[in-house]
């Protein structure tokens, strides 16, 4: 835990104002960011009002500037190893299943093993949504997002009632009247107060208010290409949140594993709140991972073309590792698998969809430290430090500095890593960017959603006229079982089936 309080990036939810710092603390503040070469952010400090300065205060203690340019020196100049001179090799087959080729028996058994682990209340779900969404042009949470569907129920609405659904499912199995599946949101400085109302707002989707958890992952300070803390007012330094590899550190300060633990919550669904196809707390998937008492297990598809802007899974000397789309070079992202030269080498596409075991996640104090910054150039509105006036640059002038949720994967050996190949049709439907773009933006959303259900009805055994798909509710259907009722009807597409109408 000591080395976790070094990280001063942490998640406040602190809303009253702070208390008025008396002169020697001032003082002491100030000695300690000239000290880093970071003076600069007082430049107007004598010019804010008492109330201001106590804000501003609080929000320059909550960092260490050392720190700060120890993990941006260290961002933007990264050790020699990397993926150049980094042994690259897909992962070993001890490491990897395929839904697409597994055997029915075994899907199966791993579905029955998953529902009696959420039916005995050990699974939990985490939701990693603190991004800005910015490819998408929308300044909302992208969780509030309404991809068209017949119904217009937004992201966070679908996975909330897959949730509902297989805590049913798994209720039913264990001959239980209610299983809990809690869901843990994570968000950020700027997602986290519209989730929450949105959340309040839809009554949290038919969850127990107390089996939902929204909290907030850290911000770190932006950094100029010169270096420099970036002032974005006279009292308020520009921040972005510290990437979805915050989540390790948040989980901690906002007592979401406390919670866990009380809970004797032993397996975790974590994944991303962009993706309308994905299987909350899957059966199989828990089931799967649990089987092979792994720490870490992963969902991949295969990747679509080697321009994909996707993470690569992969073992990077010797350890299970993911090479981000932003980080790969061609040569890498385009080689060819020696044995098909059809394929793509590297080929097993990250979907974000991680299971931990809870003792992994009981470990975070003594490596989350440890995890690297990436960094992302931006243009970062930034104050002049002459006129006092905000500039806002026409090209990055600056940098983010962001943690990976997969980095701390080469932390294991291989065989505490586990690999799941699923199929993208029925796992896999990002919604990256604005409406119209013709790629995992919200029509793609929407079409594969509604291309599954027309699936799902017509191998219950209905017919389907017209174009346009099916919409099946999750709380009729989490991954196309309990349809027989449709068996010899005829629907007319689009449509959408609703609990009520079952
Ligand atoms: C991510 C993956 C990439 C994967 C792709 C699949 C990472 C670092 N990269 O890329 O390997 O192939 O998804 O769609 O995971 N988020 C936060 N806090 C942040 C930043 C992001 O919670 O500070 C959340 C977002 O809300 C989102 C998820 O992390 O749910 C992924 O973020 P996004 O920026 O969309 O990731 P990609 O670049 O698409």
């Amino acid at each position: 835990m000591d080395a976790l309080k070094n990280v001063l990036s942490k998640a406040t939810n602190d809303t009253a104002t702070p208390p008025q710092p008396s002169p020697e603390a001032v003082s002491q503040l100030k000695e300690k960011y000239a000290s880093a070469g970071q003076e600069h952010v007082f430049t107007f400090f004598d010019s804010l009002s008492a109330a201001e300065q106590a804000v501003f205060f609080e929000q320059l203690s909550r960092f260490d500037p050392v720190y700060i340019n120890d993990i941006a020196d260290k961002a933007l100049h990264p050790p020699e190893d990397d993926d150049t001179a980094a042994d690259l090799e897909p992962l070993p087959e001890s490491a990897r299943a395929s839904i697409l080729d597994s055997s029915p028996t075994d899907i199966n058994k791993w579905y029955e093993s998953g529902l009696d682990l959420i039916g005995s209340n050990q699974v939990a779900v985490v939701l990693m949504a603190g991004g800005q969404g910015t490819r998408l042009g929308s300044s909302a949470p992208k969780g509030c997002f309404d991809i068209g569907l017949p119904s217009h129920k937004s992201l966070f609405q679908i996975q909330a009632e897959r949730i509902r659904k297989v805590e049913q499912l798994a209720a039913k199995k264990a001959g239980k009247d209610k299983v809990v599946v809690p869901w843990y949101v994570m968000t950020s400085g700027p997602t986290r107060k519209p989730t929450e109302d949105f959340f309040a707002s839809n009554n949290y989707f038919g969850l127990d208010k107390d089996n939902v958890q929204i909290f907030e992952q850290g911000v770190l300070p932006c950094i100029s290409n010169e270096g420099k803390i970036i002032l974005e007012a006279k009292g308020k330094l520009a921040v972005a949140p510290d990437g979805n590899g915050g989540i390790y550190q948040a989980l901690i300060v906002s007592g979401v594993l406390d919670d866990m633990r009380k809970r004797g919550i032993q397996h975790i669904h974590a994944y991303c709140v962009d993706n309308c196809l994905v299987k909350v707390a899957d059966p199989v998937f828990i089931g799967f991972s649990a089987s092979l008492n792994v720490d870490i297990a992963t969902k991949v598809v295969r990747k679509r073309d080697a321009t994909e802007s996707v993470g690569l899974i992969l073992c990077k000397n010797g350890k299970p590792d993911v090479v981000e789309y932003s980080e790969i070079d061609k040569a890498t992202a385009e080689a060819r698998d020696p044995s098909n030269p059809d394929l793509l080498k590297f080929r097993s596409a990250n979907i974000v969809n991680h299971y931990y075991s809870f003792s992994f996640l009981e470990s975070i104090p003594t490596w989350a430290h440890k995890l690297p910054h990436h960094v992302a150039r931006k243009k970062i509105p930034a104050l002049d430090l002459e006129s006092g006036e905000l500039i806002k640059p026409a090209k990055p002038n600056g940098i983010k500095l962001e943690q990976f949720v997969f980095d701390c994967f080469p932390l294991l050996p291989l065989d505490k890593f586990a690999c799941m190949e699923v199929n993208r049709a029925d796992e896999f439907s990002p919604l990256k960017n604005a409406k119209g773009t013709g790629q995992d933006d919200p029509d793609t959303s929407k079409a594969d959603i509604m291309n599954q259900g027309l699936r799902w009805v017509k191998a219950a055994g209905a017919t389907v006229v017209s174009e346009g798909g099916i919409e099946v509710s999750p709380l009729i259907s989490y991954g196309g079982e309990g349809l027989e009722y449709l068996k010899g009807k005829t629907i007319t597409a689009p449509a959408v089936l609703e609990l009520e109408k079952a």
